[in-house]
């Protein structure tokens, strides 16, 4: 029972130390570092700062928040967020959307940003049942 016991805790810790860099990432981790987002984005619906509200942002189209302007760029992107765009965005925004009017650099840490993407990915309305339901349509 004893050795049992050993053995799943040896195992565990080999799981979580052998985390790939380009895996999905770690919504916990991402949680810490969207600090870096929080001061232009809110993760509550229809709460708008200097970018649009990131609830429910994963699979949603760009530039659909209401009541919030965006650049043309963005507006007319015809971009679906999903891991690989939101990636490429983040990691470089300008270059990615010229024309965007995200002042920020970008995460050039894959890892990090990957931890970013799967804390997005949380703010779901199935995910956050006491957050009340997410008015726009993906
Ligand atoms: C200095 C302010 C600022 C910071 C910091 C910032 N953003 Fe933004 N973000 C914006 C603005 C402004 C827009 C609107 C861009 C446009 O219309 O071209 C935007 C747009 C976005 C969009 C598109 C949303 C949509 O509805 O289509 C995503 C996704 C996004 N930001 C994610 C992030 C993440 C994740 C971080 C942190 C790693 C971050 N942003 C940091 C200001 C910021």
């Amino acid at each position: 029972m004893r050795n049992a016991t050993l053995a799943t805790l040896v195992c565990a810790g080999l799981l979580a130390t052998a985390r790939p860099a380009s895996a999905d990432g770690d919504p916990e981790a991402g949680r810490d570092a969207f600090h870096r987002c929080a001061a232009c984005h809110s993760i509550k619906p229809r709460q708008n700062k200097v970018g649009p509200s990131l609830y429910n942002v994963v699979g949603r189209r760009a530039g659909v928040v209401d009541n919030y302007r965006y650049s043309d760029a963005m507006q007319n992107s015809g971009l679906t967020w999903d891991r690989e765009t939101l990636s490429l965005y983040l990691e470089h925004p300008r270059d990615f959307l010229p024309g965007t009017k995200m002042a920020f650099a970008g995460i050039e840490d894959e890892a990090e940003r990957q931890d970013v993407i799967a804390y997005l990915a949380t703010l779901k309305p199935e995910l956050t049942p006491d957050v009340p339901m997410d008015p726009y349509k993906p």
